[in-house]
């Protein structure tokens, strides 16, 4: 759907909201899933056990032909339901909760302040996507899951492949297995010999007592991989925009204090809600949501850009206001499947945009807004590029 400004979610899901906030739509493939579009709504549905994740389930509405044709090559409990996706996330909880990842803080802004200096002193203008927002994640979560970083350009571009909903089907399918067997290789070297990283962990406490089969290890090391670095990147990518645009906030993130940077991340999370194609879930059994049966088998896209921009939950939520007295957003979702990440992203986002402010005060957007690519096709949103001076 058609976006009226690039800051928006698309004129025509933002209509259906006001008129018709449970309705059917047309996919790609002719199928018609309900669309979802109040925050209430799609808080009801994430929220509801009947609605499966399952991804192999008839009736779920996949984002495109490639993200269909790889559902059952490199599965991960993103895409199953409990009992099965329980089991699997707890493998993983110790990793991520808020102490364990604020542990992490000093090796982030290390990482951020290298990157800066290198910014600081290599061309000027420059891409700041290329230079800052995707090396900081990926450096991050290389560094924690004890993947190579030197490998970067192999798996940036393998997952750019697979965020892509152009991309042809059997190449999707070839690129996953690929990544797939790659980080197998990484989980069959911790077998013999451990590591202190997040997939020597996996390897020692499930791998090598038989909880986890090397591949499932490496599923989940993909699924960490892929949504570990492409979110946060575009975060940091179209939220330094939007922050330029209103130079008022970015003087705010720049010199407030660190809970009011806290306030302006859940903000920039809610305006700009990246992933953008929306949750999506089929119903196992009939279901009535605010009035609207949905019957067993109907497929559901619960939109969190619309849902994070309704009015019956933020007042004027078209504005960026870094004072919101709450902000219960679903830019990481809601329900069980809520996003495992989200204490490292929001760490990451709560160190990378003062420090950027900080360390290049003269920052300015170096294109027309005309000239910038927005991501429409990708699976997750923000810019392709952003050239910046200063
Ligand atoms: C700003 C950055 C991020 C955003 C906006 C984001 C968003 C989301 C959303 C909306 C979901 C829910 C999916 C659903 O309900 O179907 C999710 C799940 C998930 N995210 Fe994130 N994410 C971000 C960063 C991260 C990071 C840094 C990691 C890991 C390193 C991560 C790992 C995961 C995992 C493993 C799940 C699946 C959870 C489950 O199914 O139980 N995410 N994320």
């Amino acid at each position: 759907m058609a976006r009226g400004c690039p800051f928006d979610p698309p004129t025509d899901l933002t209509r259906l909201r006001d008129t018709d906030p449970i309705t059917r739509v047309s996919l790609w493939d002719g199928s018609t899933p309900w669309l979802i579009t109040r925050h209430a709504d799609v808080r009801a549905v994430l929220a509801d056990r009947r609605f499966s994740a399952d991804t192999g389930r008839p009736g779920y509405p996949a984002v495109s032909a490639s993200t269909l044709a790889r559902r059952r090559t490199a599965p991960s409990f993103i895409g199953m339901d409990d009992p099965d996706h329980a089991r699997l996330r707890r493998m993983l909880i110790g990793e991520f909760t808020v102490r364990r990842i604020g542990t992490l803080r000093p090796r982030v802004e290390r990482v951020v302040t290298d990157l800066l200096d290198t910014m600081a002193a290599g061309p000027n203008p420059t891409d700041l996507v290329e230079a800052f927002a995707l090396p900081v994640p990926s450096m991050v979560i290389c560094e924690m899951l004890g993947v190579p970083y030197a490998d970067h350009d192999y798996f940036q571009e393998h997952s750019r492949a697979l965020l892509d909903t152009r991309t042809d089907p059997a190449e999707a399918v070839r690129r996953t297995e690929e990544l797939r067997d790659y980080l197998a290789a990484l989980v069959a070297a911790r077998e013999s010999e451990p590591a202190d990283d997040l997939l020597g962990h996996l390897t020692e406490r499930y791998v090598l007592t038989g909880a986890l089969s090397r591949t499932e290890a490496a599923s989940m090391a993909l699924l960490l991989l892929v949504a570990g670095h492409e979110t946060t990147a575009n975060m940091i990518g179209l939220g330094t925009l939007t922050l330029l645009r209103h130079p008022a906030a970015a003087a705010q993130v720049r010199d407030g204090e660190p809970a009011l940077v806290n306030a302006a991340v859940e903000e920039l999370l809610r305006l700009l809600t990246v992933t953008h194609t929306g949750r999506r879930r089929v119903a196992t059994e009939d279901v009535e949501i605010d009035g609207v049966t949905i019957r067993a088998g109907e497929g559901v896209i619960a939109a969190g850009d619309t849902a994070n921009r309704d009015p019956a939950e933020f007042a004027h939520p078209d504005e960026l206001d870094l004072h919101r007295e709450s902000n219960h957003h679903v830019a990481f979702g809601f329900g069980i499947h809520q996003c495992l990440g989200q204490p490292l992203a929001r760490l990451e986002l709560q160190v990378a945009y003062p420090a950027l402010l900080r360390r290049l005060p003269t920052l300015r957007v170096a294109a027309p807004l005309e000239e910038i690519a927005f991501r429409d096709e990708m699976a997750v949103y923000g810019v392709h590029a952003l050239p910046v001076a200063w």
